[in-house]
């Protein structure tokens, strides 16, 4: 394997300085870019892509043609694992993703088991194994995972909600069903984890993109004990060999000082909070990944260069006038609306105003 020619992006998550501060981008690779939609129509269906590795690679390295990203992520979705545990994934075009089946009482959740990684999702590991390969270690390749929550959204909710009421009902009904599902999830997570791993990413992102739907006392009692479990539990390496993982989690403010105990690497952050403030928060343990709203490229390019200074300048200010142990990011995916140019812009900008 070569070695990797550009690693500021790991790094940043060593908290080690770096010539300036890497930037990669949520949804990086999606229908904003014209080559996305030419490969989609070519391949019939998201799915269709996720689940053939050769696509998967093509589309993962789309953006960093274009782009000066300092890192890959594989393109893939976190609903591959309640789809390799037989919920039976599917999309309606303008709905989003589906269930065929939900889990939804006790008796369910305990039917449920973790899925074979070399199997049941061979697909995504040689995803992995291919997408390493034809970087050809330009930039390290983010592996990825929603979190135990998030997918128990899904599985519960059977698709996307508005309010969540069926899993938040099942919380306060039957949390002990709930618990279960949620440990299931956590055990096939680290599992994927594990194997995403193995099969080459150089880092690991969960998602908890429905954290925040949760008020604080059922967070810490329905999200925050999974993701610590992840962050102790999932081997990966120790010293220049270990593999970071960052929890993001949309609405996580609050928990800041929670999610830096949990013994991860790194945590992400939405556009809530003022990177300085999560930096206060989060103590001085943990990398940052963040956080412009994702709406801030729909600016104009010149809007657009203000907020990337004003996010690197608030992360400075927070964290003793130093760039050390910020990735920047969104604080959340892109939109398909978005202009491909707004986004040359922001990768720039990072990298122009964070140069030491
Ligand atoms: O960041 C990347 O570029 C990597 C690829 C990636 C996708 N999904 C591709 C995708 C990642 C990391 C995800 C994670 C994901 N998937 C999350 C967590 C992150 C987040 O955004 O909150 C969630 C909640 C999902 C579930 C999911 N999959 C949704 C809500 C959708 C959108 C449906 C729609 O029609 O907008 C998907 C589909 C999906 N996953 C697309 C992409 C590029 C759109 C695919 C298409 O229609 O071509």
């Amino acid at each position: 394997m070569s070695p990797l020619k550009n690693d500021r992006f790991l790094r940043a998550l060593k908290r080690e300085p770096v010539d300036c501060t890497p930037v990669w981008l949520m949804r990086q690779a999606g229908r904003y870019l014209p080559e996305y939609r030419a490969t989609r129509a070519a391949a019939g269906s998201f799915l269709g892509m996720a689940k053939n590795p050769e696509i998967a690679c093509e589309v993962t390295l789309q953006p960093l043609r274009r782009f000066d990203l300092d890192a890959a992520i594989l393109f893939s979705d976190i609903l591959t694992v309640p789809d390799a545990m037989g919920l039976g994934l599917y999309f309606v075009e303008g709905e989003g993703p589906k269930f065929e089946r939900t889990i939804r009482s006790a008796a369910e959740a305990q039917k449920l088991g973790v899925p074979d990684m070399e199997t049941e999702l061979r697909y995504v590991m040689d995803a992995v194994r291919l997408i390493r390969r034809e970087l050809d270690g330009q930039v390290p390749l983010i592996g990825f995972s929603g979190s135990p929550w998030t997918l128990a959204c899904y599985m519960v909710e059977g698709g996307g909600s508005k309010d969540f009421a069926r899993i938040k009902a099942m919380a306060l009904n039957e949390p002990k069903a709930l618990h279960h599902l949620l440990s299931v999830n956590t055990d096939a997570v680290i599992a994927y984890l594990a194997a995403q791993r193995a099969a080459g990413a150089q880092a690991l992102q969960v998602f908890d993109t429905w954290g925040g739907v949760l008020s604080p006392a059922m967070y810490r009692e329905f999200s925050l004990p999974y993701l610590t479990r992840i962050a102790q539990e999932l081997q990966r390496g120790e010293g220049a060999d270990r593999t970071p993982l960052i929890l993001f989690g949309k609405g996580n403010a609050a928990h800041l000082q929670a999610l830096a105990a949990s013994g991860t690497e790194g945590v992400g952050v939405d556009w809530l909070i003022e990177l300085g403030d999560a930096r206060h928060r989060a103590g001085a343990n943990v990398a940052l990944q963040g956080n412009l709203d994702p709406a801030t490229l729909y600016g104009s390019p010149e809007s657009i260069r203000i907020q990337v200074r004003a996010a690197l300048d608030s992360y400075a200010e927070g964290n003793g006038g130093s760039r050390e142990g910020h990735v920047f990011n969104l604080g959340h995916g892109m939109s398909p609306d978005m202009n491909p140019d707004h986004v040359k812009v922001l990768v720039d900008a990072v990298h122009e105003f964070s140069t030491r």
